[in-house]
């Protein structure tokens, strides 16, 4: 009874939206073409010039515009490219750089690099952006550091591993950040993060010489394709342990805390109670001592 019913809801909607188009169209047809001038000719000829002239500036500034919005952006111009033909750039990174340390087919090289089969492309997203990889020498760990790809080259290398599984690069849109619950973004971070990166996300030590890094510097991609891929002894952040909803309040919560420089005014080297008593109680004397001397002028 009540498919019947929708489903020929469904046919006048249908045939509603048909009878609009027509309407639509036949609405434009009509309009009037737009009134053409019947000034006066001379008056029309030397403003014609002006207008052909500021046409022309009209033009060139959209040209010009659309030239420097089309130039920088090669993503666009890589998205649209084949996927194939970015495997094939990726790879060929790959051969030249990686290979050494994670080996011919990705199976990694003992004592060198583990492998990368399955990481995903979040991993090689992460590990490249954030300048971990290519790794230089063995170290005990891989620090932040300038990017040595550019974003193309990062979405090629990670097209060309995440082929073979693993998580793909996450997106996080502004949009999202803006409405996260920071309160609960707060709470999670405490719960799942803290203990390592420190209440205000300044990192700490871990056992052996490791550490985790201050998250700063980390943008919301960064942030979310950690938890995703739980680079060295960060574990990793499923969506059973936390959904893509709790994952942007956490990344909500870091960003704003990135964005806190110092609630309680100056920060005056952040070394704790002890200076800033010291401030307080400098500055308290001080200005007693005005208030006494200025009293005692006075009376
Ligand atoms: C000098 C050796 C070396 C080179 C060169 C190197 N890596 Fe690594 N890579 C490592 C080691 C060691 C680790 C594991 C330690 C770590 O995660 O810090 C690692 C980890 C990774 C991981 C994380 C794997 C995981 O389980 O999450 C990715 C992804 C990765 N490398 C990608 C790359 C890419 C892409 C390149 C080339 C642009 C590259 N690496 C070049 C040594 C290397
Ligand atoms: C057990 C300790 C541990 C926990 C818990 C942990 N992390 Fe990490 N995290 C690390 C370590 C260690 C690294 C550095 C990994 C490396 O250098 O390869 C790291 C790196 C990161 C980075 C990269 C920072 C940068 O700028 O390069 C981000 C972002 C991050 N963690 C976010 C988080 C978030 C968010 C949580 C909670 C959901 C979390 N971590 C929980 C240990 C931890």
């Amino acid at each position: 009874m009540a498919t019947t019913h929708n489903s020929s809801n469904d046919k006048q909607t249908g045939d509603r939206q048909g009878v609009s188009t027509m309407t639509d169209t036949a609405d434009t047809q009509s309009a009037p073409p737009s009134a053409a001038s019947s000034a006066n000719k001379r008056r029309t000829g030397r403003k014609s010039k002006v207008r052909r002239a500021a046409a022309l500036l009209g033009a060139l500034a959209v040209v010009g515009g659309m030239y420097s919005y089309a130039t920088p952006s090669n993503a666009e111009t890589n998205a649209s490219a084949s996927q194939a033909e970015m495997m094939k750039t990726g790879q060929g990174i790959y051969d030249k750089t990686c290979i050494t340390c994670h080996g011919a087919n990705l199976e990694g090289v003992k004592d060198r690099g583990p492998s990368l089969l399955g990481v995903g492309a979040a991993a090689v997203y992460f590990q490249v952006s954030t300048g971990r990889m290519p790794m230089t020498r063995q170290e005990a760990q891989t620090i932040r550091k300038p990017a040595k790809f550019g974003h193309d080259d990062t979405l090629a290398l990670a097209a060309y591993i995440g082929q073979y599984g693993g998580p793909a690069i996450p997106e996080v849109s502004k949009e999202s950040i803006k409405n996260a619950n920071l309160a609960e973004g707060g709470e999670l971070f405490r719960l799942n993060c803290a203990s390592c990166h420190n209440f205000v996300g300044q990192g700490g030590a871990l056992s052996s010489g490791k550490f985790a890094p201050s998250l700063k510097h980390a943008t919301p991609v960064d942030i979310y394709s950690a938890m995703l891929t739980g680079p060295q002894n960060m574990p990793v952040f499923s969506p059973n342990q936390l959904t893509d909803e709790q994952k942007v309040n956490i990344i909500a919560y870091v960003e704003s805390l990135q964005k806190t420089t110092d609630p309680g005014g100056a920060s005056i080297g952040r070394t704790g109670p002890v200076p800033e008593g010291l401030v307080i109680w400098l500055g308290g004397i001080s200005f007693m001592l005005i208030c006494t001397v200025w009293i005692a002028g006075k009376s």
